[in-house]
Parts: structure tokens; C-alpha cells; sequence
């Protein structure tokens, strides 16, 4: 089973896809990651966000890239949403997303255009949004929790320029797959939004619910 699970930035799209993943027991791919490892690696090659080359050579990063704490920065996040941008760089982390897609015994993804782009032929499609004010409330909550301090204005602004650059973006822009059900987390807490998102899995796809 394919479970695709899109939406933007802080709306509970990962902690649901990581709930997701451990619940049906299948592996769990956070996409976001990668092009976060690709902005990463750009900066320390001293390389232009907005030159498709120099973003094109940074998706060479090394994979234990991939673990490093710099890359839940927002800083970190305002540059893959830039380098997210060029077509050569989607081409060049497509594969890598869907043979984790395609593996046997299924997969969870979440990210931007995986129920449009990686995954079409998901079996489940979730689109999670949240009101930008919830949303901004939520992300100030979790760089508090960490000792960032940043204003709620600040954050809200800035989730409202990522959604903006993601949305109208030519290649892969954040929209939902029309056979995707959208879930609205702005009412609900945690635990809410991954007892719906579990319910609508096993709705989709007739399973009985895990005990
Ligand atoms: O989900 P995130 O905030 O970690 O993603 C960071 C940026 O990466 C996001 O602003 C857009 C880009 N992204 C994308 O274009 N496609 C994906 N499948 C995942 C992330």
C-alpha cells in the first residue's frame, strides 16, 4: 500500500505521515528532507538558490547529510523551498523518491507532489492543511519548545511567502491530486489529526482498524 501525504508547510502533514507509517508498519520517507539536504548543501558550497546549476550540483549531498540538525532550520527550509523551484532538481531526486514509493510491501510519503508527481498511483491520497494561523501558532510553539526566539509575525509572514513560492511554482506546485481527500487540521490537536487520518486509510482502503 502507497500512502501519498501532501500539503504545506506546518500543517501536521509530517506527524501524521510518521504516525501513519508506524501504525499500517511501513516504512516512512519525509521528502521535504531531501530538498532541505539540497539548500544545505548549497550554502556550504557557497552556490546561488536561484541558479538551477549550482542547486542541480548540490543534490550530490552526501547522505549522512541527511541527519544533520542544520536541516530543520528555517533558514534551512526557506532555501529548499527556493532550490525546490528548478526542474533539474525534482529530476534528480525523483528516482531516489520513487523507488521508495514502489518498494515491496508499500511505502508512506509525505511532502509537496507526491500523490501529483512521485506517487500518482497512491492508494490512499492525503492532503493536510491548517489555516496559516493555526499554522504559524504551531511552528512559533515548536521553535519556542527548541529556544528559538522568533515573533508569531515573523513566522506567519514567512510560511505565507514558502506556501506562496510553493504554490505558483511551474514545476511540481503544491496542489491537491483531485482524487485526494483533504484533511483540515486547523481545529485539531495531535492526536485528533492522526485518529482521522487513520480512519480515512482504513476507510479508503476496507481495512479494519489496528487494535
Ligand atoms: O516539508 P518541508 O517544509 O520540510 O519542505 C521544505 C521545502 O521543500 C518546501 O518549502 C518545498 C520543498 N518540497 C518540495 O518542493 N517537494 C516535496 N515533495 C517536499 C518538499
Amino acid at each position: 500500500m502507497i500512502i501519498a501525504v501532501d500539503g504545506p508547510t506546518a500543517s501536521g502533514k509530517g506527524t501524521i505521515a510518521k504516525a501513519l507509517g508506524r501504525h499500517f508498519r511501513l516504512p516512512h520517507l519525509d521528502t521535504g528532507l531531501l530538498y532541505r539536504a539540497v539548500g544545505y548543501q548549497l550554502q556550504l558550497d557557497g552556490g546561488d538558490p536561484d541558479s538551477e546549476a549550482d542547486a542541480l550540483a548540490a543534490c550530490n549531498f552526501p547522505d549522512e547529510l541527511l541527519g544533520h540538525p542544520g536541516l530543520r532550520s528555517e533558514a534551512t527550509g526557506g532555501l529548499a523551498s527556493r532550490v525546490s523551484a528548478h526542474t533539474a532538481v525534482r529530476q534528480a531526486l525523483f528516482e531516489r523518491q520513487r523507488t521508495f514509493a514502489t518498494q515491496q510491501g508499500g511505502a508512506v510519503l509525505d511532502g509537496r507532489d507526491i500523490g501529483t508527481v512521485i506517487a500518482p498511483d497512491a492508494d490512499v491520497k492525503l492532503f493536510v492543511t491548517a489555516s496559516v494561523e493555526a499554522r504559524a501558532q504551531r511552528r512559533w510553539q515548536e521553535m519556542n519548545d527548541r529556544g528559538e526566539e522568533h515573533s508569531l509575525e515573523e513566522i506567519e509572514q514567512d510560511l505565507r511567502r514558502r506556501d506562496e513560492r510553493d504554490r505558483s511554482r511551474a514545476a511540481a506546485p503544491l496542489v491537491a491530486a483531485d482524487d485526494a481527500v483533504t484533511l483540515d487540521t486547523s481545529e485539531m490537536d495531535k492526536d485528533e489529526a492522526i485518529s482521522k487520518a487513520i480512519e480515512i486509510v482504513n476507510t479508503l482502503t476496507g481495512q479494519l482498524p489496528c487494535p
